[in-house]
């Protein structure tokens, strides 16, 4: 840890701590884009993308986000080149040995949500290691979508609830909104708040479709590897104008 990083940044005056969403959500999209633009391989905006992720994860402990949930592999991206799959499996692997300690001392709980028994076995022993050691600390709950589906979740959740009333351990009238969300991946962690999506889709690609009902959207044309504090702060301004109305008056 460099002596910087141990520095607590302000919350600046325009945001109000009280306004502030508890959980925040992104999809760290436009990575390959920022390479193809810089014309360097995809990877490279890959391998740039980890170093803001691990920005935004301090920028939002420091501003007591009290949650912080990325999508970093969607279950349609095994679809892609062989060599692209392989070499973002070995980067999740590599940045989440190099990190742990950090983390560790920074006092963040990470863990990990999505079809993970379909990850390599060596991610898969990094996964349950840095779950494993940090699951005792108590600042930001930090939680890497990987192999996930929105989908594949909800359809997940159906099937271990309809196995539970084969066994007579459940009656189908007890299914309701909270027994459900004790089925997802995301258990415990609780609905976002603001979704942020980077380099300018407008569309959730698959990613917490049951949690996201009625979180608020921002979407900024600035690709992932461009995301810094100024992009995050004018998210989070934007968040604290909605009005969030959950359908009453
Ligand atoms: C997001 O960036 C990272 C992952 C999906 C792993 P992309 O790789 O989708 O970058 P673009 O959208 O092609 O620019
Ligand atoms: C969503 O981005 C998945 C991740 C950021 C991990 P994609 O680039 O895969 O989404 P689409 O293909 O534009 O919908
Ligand atoms: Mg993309």
């Amino acid at each position: 840890m460099t002596a910087n990083s141990v520095v607590l940044q302000d919350l600046p005056a325009d945001l109000q701590r009280e306004c502030l969403p508890r959980h925040v959500a992104v999809i760290m999209d436009g990575n390959g884009r920022w390479a193809k633009r810089r014309g360097m391989p995809r990877i490279m905006g890959h391998r740039r993308g980890v170093d803001v992720l691990k920005n935004l994860l301090r920028l939002c402990r420091d501003w007591s986000i009290e949650a912080l949930t990325v999508y970093a592999f969607s279950t349609e991206n095994w679809g892609r080149p062989s060599e692209e799959v392989e070499f973002l499996m070995t980067l999740f692997e590599r940045v989440l040995r190099k990190e742990l300690q950090e983390m560790m001392q920074e006092d963040v709980r990470i863990r990990f949500v999505g079809n993970l028994s379909a990850l390599p076995r060596s991610l898969q022993a990094e996964i349950e290691r840095s779950m494993e050691e940090t699951a005792n600390n108590q600042g930001i709950q930090f939680t890497v979508a990987t192999n996930y589906g929105g989908r594949q979740e909800i359809i997940q959740a159906c099937r271990a609830i309809a196995d539970k009333v084969q066994q007579g351990l459940i009656q189908p009238d007890q299914i309701d909104e909270a027994l459900f969300e004790h089925h997802l991946y995301t258990v415990g962690i609780g609905d976002p708040d603001l979704l942020i999506r980077t380099s300018g889709e407008m569309r959730l690609s698959n990613f917490l479709l049951w949690q996201m009902a009625y979180g608020e959207i921002y979407v900024t044309d600035t690709l992932w590897p461009d995301f810094d504090r100024n992009e995050f702060h004018r998210a989070l301004c934007a968040y604290q104008q909605r009005e969030r109305r959950f359908g009453k008056l």
